[in-house]
Formats: structure tokens, C-alpha cells, sequence
């Protein structure tokens, strides 16, 4: 897949992993809309980006909020008429023990980094129009492997590998997801954290952006942007791939 001429939306554009894709994009002539909580960062970003071949637009919505996730996809077909490609990477994590965390905190991180994914996608087939598309939606290393004082945020990227691994059964025709594994990547991410607990070893933004893009136009379905890491689950990995005859075995007939 080639980015010139595509409307792209990014969601958690203004800081990080987002930000990066979408500076990686500016060498394209492509139309991105930019949705993020921040609008101070989404102006910024659009001002930084003037003079480059691409047009941005930008969109502010709390994917925290139920309403303006459902609304999500129905805006950005306004503002781009359609979508070639989602990027649905916006989440956070709050390090502590589970404990530590209200209902507020814990439920906001199920809304951004699993539901705002999920119903962007849901939006996405009863909107394309059989349009074709690519769906890439950001997990997280945590997808596969726990990390202490991570539950809640790694409750929400490992329910995501399993909602693609049955997705895949299903016939969407015209539908390319693909889920990003990224390790620790330097963003605003750990901001309040202390450094001394960031994972080792880490990325920067730019170089995961970039796994990501390879990936997209090489239409894969997951990518690992640390080779380490992906040699690190290599036997999770094989494991997986071991029940692919039964789950292929359950597999209803029609659709
Ligand atoms: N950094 C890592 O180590 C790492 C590793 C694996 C996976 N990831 C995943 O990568 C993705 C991007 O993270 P990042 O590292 O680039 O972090 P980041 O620098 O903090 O960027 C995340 C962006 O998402 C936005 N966002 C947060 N809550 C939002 C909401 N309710 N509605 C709309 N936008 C919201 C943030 O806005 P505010 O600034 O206003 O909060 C921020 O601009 C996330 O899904 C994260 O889980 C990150």
C-alpha cells in the first residue's frame, strides 16, 4: 500500500508513538485527521506540519467518553469523506497496584485502550461501504507478557490479542487489521513515573512508527517492533500457532 492520496486517521496524534506516525506520513500527499484529548499538542502539531504535502485536520474528542467514542468514526467520514486507514493507538496506563486505582481510573483505561479500539472498527464495517480498509489498532508487549503493577492496563491490550485472534475467523471481507506489539518506547507514556522502573530495554517513537508503516503497506497482520521481544515469546508464539487446527476445527461453516 502505497500513502499517497489516503485519508488517515490517527487517534492519540498529539504526543508519542501517534505523533510519530504521523510525521512519518507528512513525506506522503496524504489527508490525516488527527483526534486526541490534546488540543494545545493537535495545533501544534497541524502548525508544524504547514508546509509539508500533507493536510491535517484536527479532531478533539475524550475517548474516555462513551458518546465520543460513538461518534468517532461518523466525524472523521465527515471531515475525510472516507478512510483507507485507522489508526486506533490512542491509551495509557496507570502504573501502581491494582488496588491503588478507583473505578474511575480503572474504567477509563478500559474505554480508551480497549472499547474507543473495538467500536471504532465496529464503526468501521457498518460504515465502509465495502469500501477496503486497514485497521491497526496499538496493543502492547503487555499483550503478551504481564509486568507487575501493569493488571489493568495489561488486561486491556492482552483482551485485544484475543479479540483479533477470533476476529480472524470471521469474514470481513475488504478488512486488514493489524495489532502493534511495542515494547517500552520513550513517549509521555512513563510522564510521573519514576525512570528507574521503565522496562528494559526501550525504543524510541520514530522507530516503532516506522515498523508500523512497513508493516501496513506489507499488509501483515501483527507486528513486533523489537526483534528482541519477538525472539524473547518466540515459543508463546509457536504455542499459539499449535491450536490453530482446533480453533480452525471450531470454526462454524458459514461465516
Ligand atoms: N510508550 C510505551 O512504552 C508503549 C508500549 C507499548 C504500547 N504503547 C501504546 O502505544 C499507544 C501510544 O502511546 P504513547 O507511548 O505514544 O503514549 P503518549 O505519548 O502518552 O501518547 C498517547 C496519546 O494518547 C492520548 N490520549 C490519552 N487518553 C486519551 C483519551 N481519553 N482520548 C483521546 N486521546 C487520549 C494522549 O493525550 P494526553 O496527552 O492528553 O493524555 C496522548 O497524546 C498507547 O496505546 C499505548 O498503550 C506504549
Amino acid at each position: 500500500m502505497s500513502f499517497n492520496n489516503k485519508n488517515i486517521v490517527i487517534t492519540g496524534a498529539a504526543s508519542g508513538i501517534g505523533q510519530a506516525l504521523v510525521m512519518e506520513l507528512a513525506q506522503y500527499q496524504c489527508q490525516v485527521l488527527a483526534i486526541d484529548t490534546n488540543e494545545n499538542g493537535l495545533i501544534h502539531l497541524a502548525k508544524k506540519l504547514d508546509s509539508s504535502m500533507m493536510q491535517v485536520q484536527i479532531l478533539v474528542l475524550d475517548l474516555a467518553n462513551p458518546d465520543q467514542i460513538q461518534s468517532m468514526v461518523p466525524l472523521a467520514l465527515e471531515k475525510l469523506g472516507s478512510i483507507d486507514l485507522f489508526f486506533a493507538n490512542a491509551g495509557f496506563a496507570l502504573y501502581g497496584s491494582f488496588g491503588s486505582q478507583n473505578f474511575a481510573l480503572r474504567q477509563s483505561q478500559i474505554m480508551v485502550n480497549l472499547v474507543a479500539p473495538l467500536e471504532g472498527l465496529y464503526q468501521m464495517l457498518q460504515l465502509a461501504n465495502g469500501r477496503q480498509f486497514s485497521y491497526v489498532i496499538t496493543a502492547s508487549a503487555m499483550a503478551k507478557t504481564g509486568m507487575p503493577h501493569y493488571a489493568m492496563y495489561a488486561a486491556t491490550k492482552s483482551a485485544l490479542d484475543r479479540f483479533a485472534e477470533c476476529f480472524r475467523f470471521e469474514q470481513n471481507p475488504g478488512c486488514h487489521l493489524m495489532l502493534v506489539y511495542p515494547i517500552a518506547t520513550r513517549t509521555e507514556f512513563f510522564t510521573g513515573q519514576d525512570q528507574a522502573n521503565i522496562p528494559w530495554p526501550s525504543q524510541s517513537p520514530i522507530k516503532v512508527a516506522q515498523s508500523i508503516l512497513k508493516a501496513v503497506r506489507q499488509k501483515k497482520t501483527s507486528v513486533y517492533p523489537s526483534f528482541l521481544f519477538r525472539c524473547m515469546i518466540s515459543l508463546q508464539l509457536f504455542n499459539q500457532w499449535l491450536m490453530y487446527p482446533y480453533q480452525l476445527w471450531n470454526k462454524p461453516k458459514q461465516g
